[in-house]
């Protein structure tokens, strides 16, 4: 980190919290300035230099999860060496952050539904202080891997039956109450969200957007890395024309067999 200089949207933050609330899983709060949290968006991200060393050469991105102040919140789970080596930053360190990126929900007026598969669900608490939620359903393979926010209404859904109901989040779906609902947040892998996507009645498709998590390498279109399919032909850049997305801008067959 020695020699690069801050700026507003590059600069070395200090982590004021770690706290490991699931196993495995870290929400981290960062001291981005008032700048860096102000202009953030609901839906938008980061990408974190996990080791000053030279390994991982790539940043990490992550979902804004909350913001607070002068500070953000970052909820992560650890699937790999660079989760793993954030995961180890001591309280009272710094890390290297590049945002906000990407761009936001639309925050459209009227009632949201929320669909979040495990991790997926990690920008919520930023985009329900924002939006009318009404309900969330949320998918995860266990009761560990849920995550709840507070104050909102809730279905849930576990592969192993340990919270809520057995089975996929998309098993909730028929018990939607679609007549207080005006606009559909998904994110989560790509077959959960193409899976709800089949699922939600044809008219509100137009309203619906979702959040991608392609994996990425440079976060601000440079590496042409993190490409999705577009509806129509072409394809779309996560970093910079996503994250989030109309649900009918994309290809999702073409999406899903590349995944
Ligand atoms: C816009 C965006 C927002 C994200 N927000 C969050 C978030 O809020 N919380 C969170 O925990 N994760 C989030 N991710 C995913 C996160 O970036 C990856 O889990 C992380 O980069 C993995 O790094 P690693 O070095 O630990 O794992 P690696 O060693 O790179 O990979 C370990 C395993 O994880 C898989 N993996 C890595 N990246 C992804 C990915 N993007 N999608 C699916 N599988 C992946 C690999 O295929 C491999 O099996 C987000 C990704 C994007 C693109
Ligand atoms: S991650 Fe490099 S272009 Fe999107």
């Amino acid at each position: 980190m020695v020699g690069k200089k801050n700026n507003e949207v590059d600069r070395d933050v200090v982590v004021t919290s770690k706290e490991e609330f699931l196993p495995g899983v870290f929400r981290m709060c960062l001291e981005t300035g008032e700048y860096f949290s102000s202009q953030s968006k609901p839906g938008q991200f980061i990408q974190v230099e996990v080791s000053p060393g030279p390994f991982p050469v790539t940043r990490r991105p992550f979902t804004i999860s909350r913001t607070h102040g002068s500070s953000i919140e970052i909820v992560f789970e650890t699937v790999g060496r660079g989760t793993v080596l954030l995961s180890e930053v001591e309280t009272g360190s710094t890390v290297r952050v590049l945002g906000p990126l990407g761009s936001g929900y639309e925050l459209n007026t009227g009632g949201w539904l929320l669909v979040g598969g495990g991790l997926g669900a990690a920008g919520f608490p930023d985009l329900v202080s924002f939006v009318d939620c009404r309900l969330l359903l949320l998918g995860a393979s266990s009761e560990d891997r849920l995550l709840l926010v507070p104050g909102v209404p809730v279905m849930s859904a576990t592969e192993d039956g340990s919270s809520g109901r057995k089975g996929m989040v998309t098993d909730l779906i028929e018990s939607v109450p679609w007549d207080s609902v005006n606009n559909i947040a998904v994110c989560g892998p790509v077959a959960m969200m193409k899976a709800v996507i089949q699922k939600i009645p044809v008219e509100l498709i137009s309203s619906t957007q979702i959040s991608s998590e392609a994996r990425m390498g440079c976060g601000w279109g440079a590496c042409e890395g993190c490409s999705i399919p577009k509806a129509g032909g072409g394809y779309l850049k996560c970093c910079t024309d996503g994250p989030v997305f109309p649900a009918d801008s994309i290809d999702w067959e073409r999406w899903e067999g590349i995944h």
